[in-house]
């Protein structure tokens, strides 16, 4: 992965339903909490997502949108080190939305996997509804409307990731060419001086006839990495290169977190709503009880039965939680019964009250005084809603809205 800092922008989002688990914290915070140290990043709260659910069910989400961002800082996001906001509160995601709905055919949102899966999932809810079916659209206007490069989300998100991807294509196909662009291209080339002009000239020809994705590659990053160029000359000359016109949004790509090797206490897939998962701050007695009362390999019946790791959900505990001696006594020690299952869960206990300790410690200045939150939304707010207003009158002014 070519990743040059300072340029590339990386952006997900959460919806606010409930509280996170530690099926979230190892699906998908402590990648975020990594990507925050690699690259610009971007994390805000999707509760207009959020609302395409439980519309009818709006106070479970105000429950948890602040609940939500103390879970991230308490994973370890830092605000002064990635910019934490609240989707409703930047409108121009709704405007971008509206005007991508334009163009957009009814057939790519029905085709969404999760369009039908969710329907037959969520049988309790009626999903039927015009916000449901745009949910993938408003995801990719949160995405263009950043110009994010990656967007880090489990497998299940991917297909809304290539709708956005095919969202900024069109886009760009409809409005990128602008009516000067050829001067405007020429002014950009002559800033970058004669020989690397006429350089990117070869390459682009080279590109355009061959399709070489080396030249492609080559010439965006020199073009990335010019400083005397502006953003919009950046894309014009990228659109260019590639034969498109100026590419006013840029395609992103999914950067697919690994599922969680976690599961829930019962072996399913760790879900509130199935009652099998551990809060990432619940208190010490709690995770203790729950750990104790885990069902374990069902034929282990006696302690003096013997045991398969293989066939017991604590066994996946132990593969996140425990080093490798830990491991090599329980994978030894459950088949020949030399312990019981009690003994076999305590060092999880532990090693699970150890990950918390430094969340709760994070967590605790903003439980015990809410504002501080708030202030952290507020500044990150304004950040992103900044970049959401270029974004915005670059769209406008593509498009044309200004009479
Ligand atoms: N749909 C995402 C989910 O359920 C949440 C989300 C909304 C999102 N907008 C986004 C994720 C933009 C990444 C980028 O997990
Ligand atoms: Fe599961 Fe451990 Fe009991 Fe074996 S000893 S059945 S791995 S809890």
């Amino acid at each position: 992965m070519n990743m040059t800092a300072s340029t590339q922008r990386v952006l997900s989002g959460m919806r606010p339903t409930g509280q996170l688990h530690l099926g979230h914290y190892h699906g998908a915070l402590k990648n975020w909490v990594r990507l925050q140290d690699e690259m610009e990043s971007f994390f805000f709260v999707a509760d207009w997502h959020a609302l395409t659910t439980h519309y009818e069910h709006r106070d479970v989400i105000e429950k948890n949108v602040y609940e939500m961002v103390i879970d991230w800082l308490a994973a370890g996001l830092d605000p002064n080190k990635c910019t934490l906001f609240l989707q409703s509160r930047i409108p121009e995601h709704a405007e971008l939305f509206t005007l991508l709905a334009m163009g957009t055919p009814l057939s790519w949102l029905e085709r969404v996997p999760t369009y039908k899966d969710q329907q037959e999932k969520l049988k309790d809810k009626d999903l039927t509804t015009y916000g449901f079916l745009g949910y993938p659209l408003l995801q990719a206007a949160d995405i263009l409307i950043y110009k994010a490069h990656w967007v880090p989300v489990g497998e299940d998100q991917a297909s809304h990731v290539e709708l956005t991807r095919e969202a900024a294509r069109r886009f760009n196909h409809l409005y990128g060419r602008e009516a000067n662009f050829d001067q405007l291209v020429a002014a950009s080339l002559e800033k970058l001086g004669k020989d690397s002009a006429k350089r990117l000239e070869k390459s682009r020809k080279k590109f355009q006839e061959t399709g070489d994705e080396g030249a492609l590659g080559g010439a965006m990053d020199y073009v990335r990495g010019h400083a005397d160029l502006s953003d919009a000359e950046k894309e014009r000359l990228q659109g260019w290169f590639k034969g498109t016109g100026r590419a006013v949004l840029v395609e992103p790509q999914a950067l697919l977190t690994e599922a969680s090797k976690l599961p829930g206490l019962d072996g399913a897939k760790m879900s509130k709503s199935y009652g099998n998962a551990i809060g990432m701050r619940e208190n010490a007695a709690s995770v203790e009880q729950k750990i104790k009362r885990m069902p374990t390999d069902p034929a282990r019946v006696k302690v003096s039965d013997p045991g398969n790791p293989d066939a017991c959900p604590v066994w996946e505990f132990h593969k996140v939680y425990s080093d490798d001696d830990t491991c090599a006594w329980v994978r030894d020690g459950c088949p020949k019964a030399a312990f019981g299952c009690l003994a076999c869960k305590q060092p999880l206990i532990n090693a699970i009250l150890q990950e918390q300790q430094p969340m709760l410690d994070r967590a605790q200045p903003y439980v015990q005084s809410p504002k501080l939150v708030r202030e952290i939304i507020e500044t990150g707010t304004q950040r992103a809603q900044q970049v959401a207003r270029e974004t915005m009158a670059d769209v406008r002014e593509a498009i044309g809205l200004k009479y």
